[in-house]
């Protein structure tokens, strides 16, 4: 699960300019300011390969980096960010939406959820749409707290729109904020699980990082290298 090289390959706003060589791809979505861009880094070992910033908003189109020359990590922009202009926001998110819907090398779906704040309904929502349009039967052979080779849900998932949903909870480096509802990442995590159960058969494969301290990079590449395999 190594990764050796990595290059960015092309920015798209439309699903229909994405590579087309047919490499199995990982998209990573999320809120705005999740930290998608940072995991990608942390990811590839890599500083500033995606570019981030502190200010939401930062990535505005499908980036393509490709790895080790044989499979793509996806840069979305994420969702939610109310200060970008309406218009702005409602082409990002049609034409992220229109991404997943068409895309058929998709291998899994990444969801970022951020961990040092409690549970937030645009994340249940987004996770709802996906379970309801790409990630149709979700059945992971273990619902809690265990990272690494059991990760990969049991279901045949062999269609384009049945592609197994993953949950990465970022920012598990902050620690517990009053402005944050006063919650370690620990229970926002167990909060947002309990919640995305209502949406899912069994609560999707879930991982705990942080790009600041890279917990959790090795059990994502490995979960990645094993949903390759598939
Ligand atoms: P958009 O491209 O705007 O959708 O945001 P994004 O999800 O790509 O977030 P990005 O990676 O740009 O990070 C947003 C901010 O969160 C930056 O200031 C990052 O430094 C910070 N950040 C990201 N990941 C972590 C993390 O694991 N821990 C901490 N403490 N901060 C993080
Ligand atoms: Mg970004």
């Amino acid at each position: 699960a190594n990764v050796i090289a990595a290059d960015f390959v092309k920015s798209s706003v439309r699903p229909d300019d994405c590579p087309r060589d047919g490499l199995p791809e990982f998209a990573l979505v999320g809120r705005s300011n999740v930290g998608k861009s940072s995991l990608l880094n942390s990811l590839v070992r890599r500083k500033r390969l995606a570019l981030t910033s502190k200010k939401p908003g930062k990535t505005q189109c499908i980036n393509h980096f490709k790895v080790n020359d044989s499979w793509y990590l996806v840069d979305l922009p994420g969702y939610g960010y109310a200060a970008a202009p309406q218009e702005a926001r409602t082409n990002w998110d049609e034409f992220t939406r229109n991404y997943f819907l068409g895309r058929e090398n998709l291998v899994s779906v990444f969801l970022l959820v951020d961990a040092s704040i409690p549970a937030k309904k645009i994340d249940l929502d987004y996770a709802s749409w996906l379970g309801q349009n790409k990630c149709k039967i979700q059945k992971s052979s273990q619902t809690s707290n265990y990272v690494g080779i059991n990760l990969v849900p049991e279901t045949p998932l062999k269609t384009s729109s049945n592609v197994p949903m993953t949950l990465v909870f970022t920012k598990c480096d902050k620690r517990k904020k009053k402005k944050n509802g006063g919650k370690r990442p620990e229970e926002n995590v167990e909060n947002f699980q309990s919640l995305i159960r209502e949406y899912f058969e069994a609560a999707p494969p879930w991982i705990m990082t942080s790009s600041v301290t890279n917990q959790g990079r090795d059990e994502i590449l490995l979960h990645m290298s094993q949903l390759r395999n598939y």
